[in-house]
Formats: C-alpha cells, sequence, structure tokens
C-alpha cells in the first residue's frame, strides 16, 4: 500500500524518567531534582525542598512505578504497534550523587532490562540522556549547571552509559528542551539553579546571566558528547531536542513581526541553531549586549560547539502563542514553560495551552527549511481530564482529537517534503506532569489507576485511543477515522 508517511516511519510514544519510574530509592539510587519537588496543580504551584519533608508528597517517589512494571508497560506499547520508545536515564540511578568514581551496578542493570525487553518487543529505545533529572545533590554542592564542573561529570555519565548500551541502543538525546533555560521557568528542572532553596516554583531567584552562562555548559556539554559518540560509536543518532513553542506576530503591524522574530530567535532558534549549526547565532550577540550578559568562554569551547553538532533534529510540540509590540493589556495565555497572547483564532486545553495542529506543520517547514537535517517529533500530546467508567473503559475522543489533527499535518509536511522520521507522542502511558506535578492532568494511551492524594493500585487500562493508535500505526498513519 502507498502511504504518506515513509516506509519504516518510527512510531511510538515518550516518557522521562523521573515522570514515571518512581522506585526514587531503590537499589542504591540518589536523589534527584524532582524527587524534592511537591505536587501541585494548575492553580497551586509545586514546590522545591531542601529535604524529603514528611508534610510533603513527592509525586516523583512512586509516580506510575515503571520501575516494576516495565514488562507490562512495554507489552502494551508492542501492543500498540510501537516502534519506537521515548525514554530517558535517570542520572541518579547511575550515579547516586553524580559525583561518584564509579557507577551503581544495580541501576545499569535496570536499564538493560528495559532495553532487552524493547527489543524482545521490536521496539527500538531513543534515549534522552538528562530531561530533568538532575542530582539534587549537584544543586547544592554546584547551583546544577551553573557550574562548569558538570560537563566533566554529565561527560562521565555519558561515557559509562554508551559503553553499557552499545547494540542496545542507537538513538540518542543529549538534553531534553535544552531551551527551557532561556525562560525563568528552566531554573528548577533544567538548570538545578536553585541552590539553598525551598518553596514555590515560582519564587526561584531569577538571574538571566547565570541562565545563559549555564546554556554554555549545557551547549558544551552536548557537543562534547556528540563529538564523542562520533568518534567512538559510529552507528549512534545523535540529536538535540528543543522545545518549539511555536509563536506567530498578532498583527500584520510591522512592530509586531519585528517583536516576533526576537521571540522565535530567542526562544525557538538560539539552542538549535548552536547545536545544529556550532555557532553561536548573530542576533545574540545583540541580545547578550542589550541584556548585560557575558557569557565566560574557555579556550577551545568553540572548536567544541563546532565539532560536536548533533545528526537529528527533535522537539516537543504542544502549542502556539501570538506575539505584540506592545502586549500591556492584550490577554494571555499560557503554554508549556513560556505563555504569549492569546490567539482569538484558537482554542486551549484545561490548563490553557493553545491547540494549534496546523502550526505544527508551519514549525515542521521552518525547522527543516533553517537546518535540512532528519526531524523527529518527539513530544506531542494533550493534557486532559479522563474518566474511568464503572466498566472500566476510558472514553478520550478529546485526545483523538488532538492527535489526529496533529498527525493530519505532519502528512501534509511530509508531503511539502520534509524529512520527518519518527513521531513519539508525549505521555503514551499516564504520568506524572512536569508543570504542575499532578496525575490529574493525563496524556497516556493507558489509563494507570494512579491519583493526586497517592492513592490507586497502579492498573493500567486501555483507552480508546489506545485501540484508535494502534490503527493508525498499522496502517502507517492512512487510517485516522474512529
Ligand atoms: C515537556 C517536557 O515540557 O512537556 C515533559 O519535556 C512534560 O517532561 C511535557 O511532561 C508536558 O508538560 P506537562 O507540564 O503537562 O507535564
Amino acid at each position: 500500500m502507498e502511504t504518506t508517511f515513509p516506509k519504516g516511519f518510527l512510531w511510538g510514544g515518550a516518557c522521562a524518567a523521573n515522570q514515571f519510574e518512581g522506585g526514587w530509592n531503590l537499589d542504591g539510587k540518589g536523589e534527584s531534582v524532582p524527587d524534592h519537588c511537591t505536587n501541585g496543580s494548575v492553580t497551586t504551584p509545586k514546590w522545591v525542598t531542601r529535604t524529603i519533608r514528611p508534610d510533603k508528597f513527592y509525586p516523583s517517589h512512586e509516580a506510575i512505578d515503571f520501575y516494576h512494571h516495565y514488562e507490562e508497560d512495554i507489552a502494551l506499547f508492542a501492543e500498540m504497534g510501537f516502534k519506537v520508545f521515548r525514554t530517558s536515564i535517570n542520572w541518579t540511578r547511575i550515579f547516586p550523587t553524580g559525583e561518584e568514581a564509579q557507577p551503581n551496578e544495580a541501576g545499569l542493570a535496570f536499564y538493560d532490562r528495559v532495553f532487552d525487553c524493547c527489543k524482545q518487543h521490536g521496539i527500538e529505545p531513543l534515549v534522552t540522556i538528562s530531561h530533568y533529572e538532575l542530582p539534587y545533590h549537584l544543586v547544592e554542592k554546584y547551583n546544577g549547571w551553573a557550574s562548569r564542573e558538570l560537563i566533566e561529570l554529565y561527560m562521565r555519565l555519558c561515557r559509562v552509559i554508551f559503553a553499557r548500551y552499545q547494540g542496545k541502543v542507537k538513538y540518542w538525546l543529549t538534553f531534553n528542551e535544552i531551551n527551557a533555560g532561556t525562560r525563568p521557568a528552566g531554573n528548577l528542572m533544567a538548570l538545578g539553579t536553585c541552590r539553598g532553596y525551598e518553596g514555590p516554583r515560582p519564587g526561584i531567584p531569577d538571574d538571566p546571566q547565570t541562565r545563559y552562562q549555564v546554556l554554555h555548559h549545557q551547549f558544551v556539554a552536548s557537543a562534547k558528547a556528540v563529538a564523542y559518540a562520533h568518534r567512538n560509536y559510529p552507528e549512534y543518532v545523535m540529536g538535540c531536542m528543543i522545545l518549539f513553542a511555536a509563536s506567530y506576530p498578532l498583527t500584520c503591524n510591522p512592530e509586531d513581526l519585528i517583536a516576533n522574530q526576537q521571540n522565535m530567535n530567542q526562544m525557538n532558534w538560539f539552542c538549535g541553531d548552536i547545536q545544529c549549526r556550532g555557532i553561536y547565532p548573530y542576533y545574540a550577540m545583540r541580545f547578550f549586549a542589550e541584556h548585560n550578559i557575558q557569557i565566560q568562554m574557555e579556550p577551545g569551547d568553540l572548536e567544541i560547539l563546532k565539532e560536536g553538532t548533533v545528526d537529528l533534529y527533535t522537539f516537543s510540540y504542544y502549542m502556539s502563542t501570538c506575539v505584540s509590540a506592545q502586549d500591556a493589556g492584550k490577554e494571555k495565555v499560557s503554554g508549556n514553560m513560556v505563555g504569549g497572547v492569546k490567539n482569538p483564532y484558537l482554542k486551549a486545553s484545561d490548563w490553557g495551552w493553545q491547540i494549534d495542529p496546523v502550526g505544527l506543520r508551519w514549525s515542521l517547514n521552518e525547522i527543516y527549511s533553517r537546518y535540512g537535517k532528519p526531524i523527529m517529533v518527539v513530544e506531542n500530546g494533550l493534557g486532559a481530564y479522563d474518566k474511568l467508567e464503572a466498566d472500566g473503559s476510558i472514553h478520550d475522543p478529546y485526545r483523538i482529537d488532538y492527535l489526529r489533527a496533529h498527525i493530519q499535518q505532519m502528512a501534509e509536511a511530509v508531503k511539502d517534503g520534509i524529512n520527518l522520521i519518527g513521531y513519539t507522542p508525549w505521555g503514551c502511558i499516564d504520568l506524572v506532569s512536569a508543570s504542575t506535578g499532578e496525575m490529574a492532568k493525563r496524556y497516556g494511551f493507558i489509563y494507570v489507576d494512579k491519583y493526586d492524594d497517592g492513592t490507586g493500585d497502579l492498573s493500567r487500562r486501555r483507552k480508546d485511543s489506545f485501540y484508535w493508535y494502534q490503527k493508525v500505526i498499522a496502517t502507517n498513519g492512512e487510517d485516522l477515522s474512529d
């Protein structure tokens, strides 16, 4: 059968260790930043605490207990027909504080079991090396990635996992949503720049100078990992991962165009330009000068950036916003890490993220014309309240509608000529929300009996979207009907 999506298209799903594994202190695992984060909601921010407090609830500690359910979960992914499964390595399973000289064998063995299980089901793992899982020890000792020491500690992790999982993992992403660091919201999970802080997430002191210095350390770390992999493991495909928060000028007023261009540059292009092209982009110089940002570099850093450009561009895509040169008084909306001015043509999810499938086609075209590298959409999906019916079924037509509309636009992008190689919708099994720490914000094809008060028997159930996605994959994206 002729299909729009290429033969061998990588259909699958995505999760992150800290949001679904649980087993937070088992088999030698150390404490990570998310292990110090409490739950919150759409109206109440989550907290970070310096110690694990008995009066608080920490959703990552058990999460959905993939740690003990991985065989069952991967079998369900296989039943849906997954070709690829994106997950991440919990740094603190391998190096509990981040600083040990030797890795923790029990942690390494866990991922052996996970990747072997994927292989047995014919599923290719796609591994994010660092997905908001920084060892908490590195926060208190170094103020996270603000210290250059982190580059070598990250490389220590990379050397161990690259060697250990050779033959099991081929696709690697160096940092999840590295551009989260361009926004204050990135301080906690992405950068770990919250030394000594206890309180609600939005209260973490922000310093743009530190954030951009941190990003420089992450760019160097990413490039070193890519170059090291290219030298030692030529079969590895190394990717960046960008939070693509598409934005449009609110009007055709040229001032809005320029405001939006600047927003696109700083939010969506800056990190990808460095990771794909190996140089700091021209527009960053004016931004740094006007914001009084001075990046401390060491000799050789710029060469490393050049040497370590990625093979693959991957990104998350959930929503879009508008930008106005004069946004005072304009209605605002929230979004993934970053909000903006409301777009009158779009509707929003229950968490206020504007739903924009056409923006995905536009983004794919913009990205491909800029870099010309193979692309994967490694996160996309609708966080929604699901209802478990008395008979155990979960009817989620809203999720099917969201995914269908985005897959239709990906098909258009493929017809446009884009080398799109895969799609892994977010939270293919329900998991803890990164922004709010909730279970109530569900993305999965698989429902997990786990609730925000910590109750639930952790049983898994197939939602209606499970059967729908199974058919989508079986027809390589041709049959998107209910
Ligand atoms: C991305 C992250 O920002 O969006 C994921 O990479 C996160 O970790 C996802 O879970 C959805 O965001 P949220 O806040 O709804 O969980």
